[in-house]
This record gives structure tokens, C-alpha cells and sequence, in this order.
């Protein structure tokens, strides 16, 4: 770890006490002098990058905190320092306003719904490497991103529900909803089923057709647990969207169309609630996060918040 640190001398690393993790989740980096400086701060990270992505492979999400990044386009500014391809967001499911270069809104769902634990965009074959989110606005009260290690997920899991896992593993997940005849019409601008289904493949969904006017839209089957590099596997899926307290557990199914046991599922969900880091924002804060192991979430909260978000490619 103090080598990793010796890599990123421009950034003082602050000990979270929320936690005693070994390294620190998330590795927070405040700065190294009294008067940081936006471009400064994007020369260090340019100047450290092999550095702060050891801390991304080690940690999972390191924290910027204390620095003058005060709007979309200084966070723009950030991103750019990484040197990371931006990527679009045409097929993901949420409502996001593009903003200024990389940069789009987080998820625009009402502040009041939880998000539950998701790796971004893992229900299509292409996803982000790494995220980064920024705080323009903290709320007043909850809004907290919870973050959690995926390969924690993994090896409880596998531990506790051995045939879950292994059928996760074997399988895939499939994800899916449905949509009545005018919303299906309206959604790919159509009223032709051969058109509608052009569409849906290029945003990675499948249309399944049934015989009262619905259609079944899915993505997948996709892997539910992905390898990571130093040969540990991780969680790495939505399934923490379907959250019990929004009852939608029946938008998810094995890959071979099989159901998912309902205990494993909350017991997956409440593993990840206990164990997550819930990071409070402030304005200003810049977290960057590994996509690939590291599961984030929403927490409601109280009007106003605001939160933009960029999504990259590393290679
Ligand atoms: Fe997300």
C-alpha cells in the first residue's frame, strides 16, 4: 500500500473512519497543499495514472475530496485527465441528460426510490471499465452512494448458497420487462414487429412476441459472476436492482428462462445492504469507481441532489 501511495505524492491519502478496511474503501486522496488548483489537480492525475489505477485494482474506488471541482465542466476537466474513451449511454435503461463532453446526469429516477446495487450497465454485453460520479449538489439528508466489494458478494454467497452461484455461473441471468402494444409502438417508433426488432438489437435487447399484443423485451443471457485479475471472482449483475421493496423479482430469470430462488436472492441483497460503505456526499466530491468489482447503489433522500456521472472505457 505505501508503494501504491509513493505513486500519487501530489495527493495526500486521508484515512476514512468509517471503515478499517486494508486498503482503505474507497482509498479518499485529499490535497497536497493549501491551494489547490483545478488544473493542477488534473496534471497529477495525468502525472499518476499508473498509480491511482493500482489503488482502482486494489481499493476498487478512490475518493477526491477537498479540491475546487465545482461544476459539470471542471468535472469534465477531471475525466479528460484520466485519458479514458467516454462511452455513450443510447442502450442503458435509465432517464440521463447529456451535459458537457463525457459528462451526463445520474439516474433521474425520483430522489425519494432507492437504487438498489447494480454494476453499471452489466445487463449489456458492452459496459463501462470504470465510473466516476461527481457532486454538484448534496442533499440535506440520506441520497448516500453505498458501495461494496463484488468479490465479498461473491464468496459469501458461494459460500452460503453453493447451487445459487453455480447456477448463476453455469446459466447467465436474463433481464426483462414488458410492454403493451402502444408502449412498444411508441418506444422503438414503429408499428412494424420487424422494424421494432431492428432497433432492439441495436441497443442489445431481444423481442420475444406474445399473443396478447405484449412483448417480452430481455437482455441476455449475460454473466452474473465475472473473473477479475488477480484471479478471485466477483459479483458482477443487477440482480440488487430488483429490490424487495420494490417487488419487480420476477424482471430477472436464470438464462434458461429457469426462476430464481427467492431466498438466495434477498439473502444476496441483504448481504450487500450490511456490508456496503455508504458514502455521504459533499460538493465537490469526485469518486471514481472499478466497475468490474465494485457494486454501487442509491439511497433515497431528501431534495435537493445533484450528481453527474461519466462512464469510460480504459481500453
Ligand atoms: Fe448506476
Amino acid at each position: 500500500m505505501a508503494d501504491l501511495l509513493a505513486a500519487v505524492a501530489e495527493f495526500v491519502a486521508d484515512p476514512p473512519a468509517a471503515n478499517h478496511s486494508n486498503p482503505p474503501f474507497p482509498q479518499v486522496l485529499v490535497p497536497g497543499s493549501d491551494h489547490p488548483s483545478l488544473e493542477a489537480l488534473a496534471a497529477a492525475i495525468r502525472k499518476n495514472k499508473p498509480g491511482l489505477e493500482s489503488l482502482l485494482d486494489s481499493s476498487g474506488a478512490i475518493l477526491f475530496r477537498g479540491f475546487p471541482v465545482k461544476n459539470a465542466e471542471d468535472f469534465a476537466t477531471v475525466v479528460e485527465a484520466f485519458g479514458y474513451k467516454s462511452m455513450g449511454y443510447e442502450a442503458g435503461a435509465a432517464a440521463r441528460t447529456y451535459i458537457v463532453g463525457p459528462v451526463f446526469t445520474a439516474n433521474e429516477l425520483p430522489l425519494e426510490i432507492r437504487i438498489g446495487f447494480h454494476n453499471e450497465m452489466a445487463y449489456l454485453p458492452d459496459y463501462p471499465d470504470v465510473v466516476m460520479f461527481f457532486c454538484e449538489i448534496a442533499p440535506p439528508e440520506g441520497g448516500e452512494t453505498g458501495i461494496v466489494q463484488g468479490r465479498t458478494v461473491y464468496d459469501a454467497m458461494a459460500r452460503e448458497y453453493p447451487e445459487f452461484v453455480r447456477n448463476l455461473e453455469e446459466k447467465g441471468l436474463v433481464y426483462y420487462n414488458f410492454l403493451a402494444e402502444d408502449e412498444w409502438k411508441e418506444k422503438f417508433g414503429t408499428d412494424d414487429r420487424s422494424q421494432a426488432e431492428l432497433k432492439a438489437s441495436k441497443l442489445s435487447k431481444k423481442l420475444q412476441w406474445l399473443d396478447d399484443g405484449r412483448v417480452k423485451v430481455y437482455h441476455g443471457p449475460r454473466p452474473a459472476i465475472k473473473q477479475l485479475k488477480e484471479n478471485s471472482k466477483t459479483w458482477f449483475n443487477n440482480i440488487g436492482s430488483s429490490d424487495p421493496t420494490i417487488p419487480n423479482l420476477r424482471h430477472l430469470e436464470y438464462g434458461d428462462g429457469t426462476p430464481l430462488p427467492l431466498d438466495a436472492l434477498k439473502a444476496s441483497l441483504a448481504f450487500m445492504n450490511d456490508h456496503q460503505v455508504p458514502h455521504k456526499w459533499k460538493p465537490g466530491d469526485v469518486m471514481v469507481v472499478n466497475n468490474h468489482a465494485v457494486l454501487h447503489s442509491r439511497h433515497p433522500s431528501k431534495p435537493p441532489r445533484r450528481l453527474l456521472v461519466s462512464m469510460l472505457k480504459t481500453s
